[in-house]
């Protein structure tokens, strides 16, 4: 009887790479009554990190014996090096190998794929650094799954056993889902910077700009929470408040055109959700994009 279409709880889970991810997600499997059988790193204290809290985990030598020992075998390395392990390993059918990356095709387990493997994609959209902090962040966060059955029924199984959203996507989408996903992740740091590059033109200190404004931007993911993106957004846009947008555009301008160019292409940005709020006409839209423009 194929392993897949059994309990999921009796399916033997491998890892091979015990980094931030794969340390994160196997402690999060174990916790939800998962069986984490087997992992190897390349240093094995790394794979000891991982094994110590989950009972019968076995840190083994390599890759190969991961799959030898395991049913769903989790290729945690990093990115680029996906590949080129999967390839290091003889797969064979009935086992499946998953990988958690979000911008990689699941064609870099193609090598897996040819041994008979069932190939997936499991990234959850969450950032791991210290991997106690991540199982506990892990709760209501979505993970996009990318898998042919019985592999994909299996792996939202264990989405859901995470207490994770499921989200689907066709193949050949990877580039721009994860392009996607920055502008909530790596942008927001960009944008903090980028206030905080104003904050310091009249002496403030990048420290005191980003403790004065986290609670304004947490305000506003509640915001966008409680009400959407159009109707959850502050500022004067929201308020077709143009005489604000002109005093912005007057004092950014002194900072140089680096400035200017930026605010430009955000508040931009901002118009579409100002007109579907209903905050702002075509009229004062179009008076708005002359400002920016000067
Ligand atoms: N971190 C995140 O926030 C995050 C979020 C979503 C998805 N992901 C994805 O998760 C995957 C892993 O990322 P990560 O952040 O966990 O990376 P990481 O912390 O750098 O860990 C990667 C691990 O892979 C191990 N490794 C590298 N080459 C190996 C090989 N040939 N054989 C065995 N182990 C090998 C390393 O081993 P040693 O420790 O033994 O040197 C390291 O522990 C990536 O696909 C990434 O895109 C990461």
């Amino acid at each position: 009887m194929n392993p897949f279409e059994q309990d999921p709880t009796a399916l033997r889970v491998g890892f091979i790479g015990a980094g931030r991810l794969g340390t994160a997600l196997a402690w999060s499997f174990a916790e939800h009554g998962l069986r984490v059988v087997a992992v190897a790193s390349m240093i094995p204290s790394d794979a000891e990190k991982l094994a110590a809290p989950i009972t019968g985990c076995s840190v083994v030598a390599n890759g190969q014996q991961v799959v030898d020992a395991c049913d769903l075998v989790f290729v945690t390395t990093p990115d680029g090096a996906i590949a080129a392990t999967a390839a290091q390993v003889q797969w064979r059918r009935g086992v499946a190998a998953v990988h958690c990356s979000g911008v990689t095709e699941i064609a870099a387990l193609d090598s897996a794929a040819r041994g008979g493997a069932m190939t997936g994609g499991f990234h959850p959209m969450q950032t791991f650094g210290d991997p106690a902090a991540a199982v506990r962040s892990l709760p209501g966060c979505t993970i996009t799954i990318e898998a042919q059955e019985p592999l994909n029924t299996t792996l939202v199984g264990f989405a859901q056993r995470l207490e994770c959203r499921v989200n689907r996507l066709p193949p050949g989408m990877r580039g721009r889902y994860h392009a996607a996903a920055g502008y909530t992740s790596q942008f927001i740091n960009a944008l903090f910077a980028e206030a905080s590059t104003i904050w310091q033109s009249w002496g403030a200190s990048e420290e005191d700009a980003v403790r004065a404004l986290l609670p304004l931007a947490r305000g506003t993911l509640a915001s966008i929470e409680s009400a959407g993106l159009a109707g959850g957004m502050p500022g004067p846009v929201s308020r077709g408040d143009v005489g604000s947008i002109e005093k912005h555009v007057e004092a950014l301008s002194s900072l140089g055109p680096e400035v200017m160019e930026f605010y430009r292409i955000v508040c931009d940005r901002t118009i579409p959700l100002g007109i579907r709020r209903g905050a702002i006409d075509d009229e004062s839209a179009a008076r708005l994009r002359q400002i920016l423009r000067r």
